[in-house]
This record gives C-alpha cells, sequence and structure tokens, in this order.
C-alpha cells in the first residue's frame, strides 16, 4: 500500500518507518501524504496506544527534505509544502496516543523537525541532529525554529539553526533534545521497552497529560493551569482512575480498560 514508509502493528504499539535509505530516508511530497494517511490508520485503531518513528537502514532517521525536490521549491511551492508539513507533523503532535522517535542515525532538518514533533526521542551513539537549513541558503519550515528553541532554549536553538552544524547524541543528550542514548542494537529494544511501559498506563490519564504539557508551551501560565485543572477534573470522572486509587488502597495491581 505504501511506498516510501512501512506501517507495522504488533500489539498495542504501531510503528512507522520512513523506507527510503538509499535516500538517506529524505521526505519528498509523496512521503509527507503517505505519512499523513498512516496517521489516520493511527487514529482509526482504538487499539493503539503508541506510536513509534523511525527510520530504515542503520544510517539515518531521516536526512532531511529531498533536495533534488527543493532544487525546484520557488516561493509558492515554500509557502505550500511548508504549510502542509507542518499540518502532518502537528497532527502527530496532537495525536491522542504518545509518539516515540527512534533516531538510529542522521535526523537533519525536516528529519529532526519530524523527531520533534514526537512526544518523546531516543537516539542511537550513531545519531546526528541538526537543521542544516542555512547551509543551503533556505530557512527551516516544518516546525524548526518553533519547536526547537521550545524544547532547548533560545541560545542554543540560535546556533544550532544559524550554523547549521549538527549536534552528535552525547551533546543533544545534555540539551535536552533527546531523553536517553543508547548503542545501536540497544536503540528499539530500549524504545519497545519504554512503548509498552507507556502502554500500560491508563488511556485516557495519559491522552489529557500528554494535552496539559504540550499546552505548557502556548499561551500564559494562567491559561495552562486553568486547562491542567480541567483535564485534571476530566480524568476524575474515568473508570481508570476508580481503578488506580482502589488498586493502591487495596495493595493490589491495578487492572486498567482504558475508560
Ligand atoms: N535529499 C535527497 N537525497 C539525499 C538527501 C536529501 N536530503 N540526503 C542524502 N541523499 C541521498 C544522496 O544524494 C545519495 O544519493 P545517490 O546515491 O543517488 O547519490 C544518497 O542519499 C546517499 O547519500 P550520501 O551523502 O552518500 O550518504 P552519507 O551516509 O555519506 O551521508 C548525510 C549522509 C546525511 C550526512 C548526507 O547525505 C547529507 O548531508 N545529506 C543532506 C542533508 C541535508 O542538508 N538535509 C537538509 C535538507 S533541508
Amino acid at each position: 500500500m505504501y511506498k516510501n514508509i512501512l506501517y507495522e502493528i504488533e500489539g498495542a504499539i504501531a510503528t512507522l518507518t520512513i523506507n527510503r535509505p538509499d535516500k538517506r530516508n529524505a521526505v519528498n511530497y509523496d512521503t509527507v501524504e503517505e505519512i499523513d494517511q498512516a496517521l489516520t490508520q493511527v487514529e482509526k485503531n482504538p487499539e493503539l496506544r503508541v506510536l513509534i518513528l523511525t527510520g530504515a537502514g542503520d544510517k539515518a532517521f531521516v536526512a532531511g527534505a529531498d533536495i533534488r525536490e527543493l532544487d525546484k521549491r520557488d516561493t509558492i511551492l515554500g509557502r505550500t509544502e511548508t504549510r502542509r508539513r507542518q499540518e502532518v507533523y502537528t497532527r502527530i503532535e496532537q495525536l491522542e496516543i504518545p509518539s516515540i522517535a527512534a533516531i538510529n542515525g542522521w535526523a537533519l532538518g525536516t528529519g529532526l523537525e519530524l523527531a520533534m514533533a514526537c512526544t518523546i526521542r531516543l537516539a542511537s551513539t550513531k545519531a546526528g541532529l541538526g537543521q542544516p537549513e542555512v547551509k543551503l541558503g533556505i530557512t527551516p519550515g516544518a516546525g524548526g525554529t518553533q519547536r526547537l528553541p521550545r524544547l532547548i532554549g533560545m541560545g542554543r536553538a540560535m546556533e544550532m539553526i544559524l550554523t547549521g552544524d549538527p549536534v552528535r547524541a552525547e551533546q543533544a543528550l545534555a540539551m535536552g533534545l533527546v531523553n536517553r542514548v543508547l548503542e545501536p542494537d540497544k536503540l528499539m529494544p530500549e524504545v519497545k521497552k519504554l512503548a509498552e511501559t507507556l502502554a500500560t498506563r491508563p488511556k485516557l490519564a495519559i491522552q489529557y497529560a500528554k494535552e496539559a504539557v504540550l499546552r505548557s508551551a502556548e499561551g500564559s501560565i494562567a491559561e495552562g493551569l486553568a486547562h491542567e485543572s480541567y483535564l485534571h477534573a476530566l480524568s476524575c470522572g474515568t473508570m481508570d482512575k476508580k481503578e488506580g486509587v482502589a488498586s493502591f488502597l487495596e495493595k493490589r495491581e491495578a487492572k486498567f480498560t482504558g475508560r
């Protein structure tokens, strides 16, 4: 069904792999549309609890936008293409379920932007992360100037974006751009372990908590606190809240139902 991605499901975990390893998984227009279609599949499947995003092969997560297409991008396409990517990446960010970027190699340009739209990022020691757009005479356009400073702070984001130079995995870890760095063969097992943990947590509490945390990056603290309070109130009305509290008081394992 897909040409440029793989979409696989294992239990409650879906894995979307950008699959153009001979082009270092560079994302072209068709790939963006395929990611969007896969997101519709994710949203329509109520059994899913976590989405993993990764890149095929051992060299790249995603080495940026397809530079062959960039060659033809003029002002008009520059606007439509970036709006489309922003829309699709924001869809990942706003999914009800959390997503994990398994950064197995280069995450450059749109690749880093894709990883930053995910809820959590884990990287292999082979990863390199950067926004090299200025080296091509352009600026980031799929969220880089907005999500990078929110994740690592203004000064460090400025340095990465204005030099265009990538950081290695360990530097990304020190900046908080990734949560953990693992040997390449340990990356997917660790990502899956984290995904399994998230999948065991009560579904609605995860959904509301994720939404509240995302809101912290926007607007005022007063609005964020009000939103947090309403989401907390909603979580108090769930069956899983009854079960979670009862299981603690009765000293037993909780059996969550996602309701
Ligand atoms: N767009 C299109 N093709 C790309 C690509 C991209 N962003 N990144 C890599 N490729 C292609 C190369 O053109 C090459 O194709 P070919 O075999 O048909 O010539 C193939 O992938 C392998 O690339 P190569 O540079 O030989 O791989 P490498 O492992 O030595 O280096 C990178 C990997 C990621 C460091 C290097 O490919 C690179 O710098 N890519 C561009 C990164 C970039 O500027 N991205 C931002 C775009 S906004």
